[in-house]
């Protein structure tokens, strides 16, 4: 989050602003994680509101997940590449081993988490506190999932795609695209 000491004083108009003085005290970066498999409207949606909130936002895939993907990390990183170019505090990235670890080697003090629903808060809490005792300096801030999108998730995304069912204005539209050429894979996988 960004910190305005310089500013906690209420100035009034026609004061005079000491320009010695920095503006920022400091710039935060924030992370967010996770898998996006594919990246769904409610991950750019969080991916909108966190890049008002801090000053560098890092949106980074994890690369050592156990379950197979429908998309390779390269191919997501391309996704996300492109949807996210609008925002230029953005940027795309991956990592493996603990995000914490991760975090620190990035400069960031921020982990950014979304939260759809009460089912999502157990995991959620076990993941910021075991994150916190690893390295207590680091803050997992929750948004709450707009409502518009708290019902989707990456899995259902694809399910409901495989399935035959219209996922227009679940996921960007490129993401459809791509999954159009992929889902044969998916579908024989039942990943
Ligand atoms: O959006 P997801 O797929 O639920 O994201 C999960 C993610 C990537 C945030 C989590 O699995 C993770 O942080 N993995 C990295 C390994 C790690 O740090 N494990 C300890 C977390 S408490």
């Amino acid at each position: 989050m960004r910190r305005w000491g310089v500013f906690a004083r209420i100035s009034k108009p026609g004061d005079k602003v000491n320009t010695s003085q920095p503006r920022k005290i400091a710039s935060t970066t924030a992370i967010y994680a996770g898998s996006f498999d594919p990246i769904t409207n409610g991950h750019l949606d969080l991916i909108q509101r966190g890049s008002r909130l801090f000053d560098r936002l890092i949106v980074s895939i994890l690369r050592n997940e156990r379950k197979e993907p429908l998309f390779a990390v390269e191919e997501r990183t391309e996704m996300l590449r492109e949807v996210v170019g609008e925002y230029p505090n953005v940027e795309v990235d991956s990592f493996d081993g603990l995000l914490v670890d991760y975090a620190a080697a990035r400069s960031a003090t921020v982990l950014l988490r979304g939260i759809r629903a009460i089912s999502d808060y157990e995991y959620e809490l076990q993941m910021a506190l075991m994150n916190r005792r690893l390295r207590p300096e680091i803050e997992t801030v929750f948004l709450m999932a707009n409502e518009a999108y708290s019902f989707i998730s990456s899995r259902l995304v694809k399910e409901v795609f495989s399935l035959g069912g219209d996922i227009a204005g679940l996921a960007p539209p490129l993401v459809e695209a791509r999954m159009r050429g992929r889902i044969a894979k998916f579908a024989h996988k039942g990943a």
